[in-house]
């Protein structure tokens, strides 16, 4: 795939070919990341968290996303681009969620959105797919509503809320959405949803049953290092390494060692 398209996406799936997703909210990241070979870079609404060091995702606001998108958008070359509604952006109603998605749109230059919520969002997903925005859907731990369910912990573990979620995958696949992030729910059941619908599910936390994989990315690579889920994998930890390098610059700036004689002009 030369560049990713929501095509692309469903092909692998059909082909058996897992999809890798990661985090992306600024130039220099989305850079790297799409040299890298990602398939879809999200500029998710964790940026609230991890750029801007809120405690939930809720402050952030769609100027602040549409900031994010338009970076990471002039960065790549074939990673598709999927960016969050963040939070009241589109639980009024359908018209709101429409505004909202054109705006990320046009204003961004991104390829998609991604929004919380199963049936209690419908309209407002139908409205935006057709005015041709492609929608990923999240399902399962959905941070936005932290303060209905209180904690961060695995979702879905009783069968009342397994149905729903069940149901709620069938209902956005035949709606017309491209893909669907599961969120921290048990790997029996993300294999299940994965099995009964053929649109991909991207899971984070949801084993490795489904058809492709989502990390926040200063997460994987160790930049933040108080967050450490069990369905976290390191590949770095640039906490260490960057707190290193930081450390010998202030060293060498104390010491007069920094700049040295060729290091000027
Ligand atoms: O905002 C985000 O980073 C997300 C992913 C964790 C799926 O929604
Ligand atoms: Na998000």
């Amino acid at each position: 795939y030369k560049r990713i398209t929501v095509k692309s996406l469903v092909d692998m799936k059909t082909n058996g070919e897992k999809i890798s997703m990661l985090t992306a909210y600024d130039y220099t990241m989305a850079k790297i990341l799409d040299k890298a070979g990602l398939d879809v870079l999200l500029v998710g609404d964790s940026a609230s968290n991890v750029m801007a060091g809120h405690e939930t995702t809720l402050p952030i606001t769609l100027d602040q996303m549409i900031y994010h998108a338009s970076a990471v958008v002039r960065a790549i070359d074939r990673c598709l681009v999927v960016v969050d509604l963040p939070f009241g952006s589109y639980q009024s109603d359908p018209k709101e969620a429409l505004r909202s998605a054109i705006r990320i749109m046009k204003e961004s230059g991104a390829h998609s959105i991604k929004l919380e919520g199963g049936k209690e969002i419908k309209e407002s997903i139908k409205r935006i797919l057709n005015a041709g925005i492609p929608v990923m859907g999240h399902l399962g731990l959905t941070p936005q509503s932290i303060y209905k369910f209180g904690t961060y912990t695995v979702r879905a573990k009783e069968e009342q809320e397994a149905e729903k979620l069940i149901e709620d995958a069938l209902m956005l696949e035949k709606i017309g959405c491209f893909a669907i992030v599961l969120e921290k729910v048990p790997a029996a059941l993300a294999k299940k949803v994965a099995e009964s619908i053929s649109i991909p599910v991207i899971g984070i936390g949801a084993g490795n049953g489904v058809d492709g994989q989502v990390l926040v990315t200063h997460d994987m690579i160790g930049m933040t290092h108080e967050f450490n889920p069990r369905f976290l994998r390191r590949y770095l930890d640039l906490f260490a390494d960057m707190t290193g390098a930081f450390k010998s610059y202030v060293d060498d700036v104390k010491s007069g060692d920094f700049p040295n004689d060729k290091e000027q002009y």
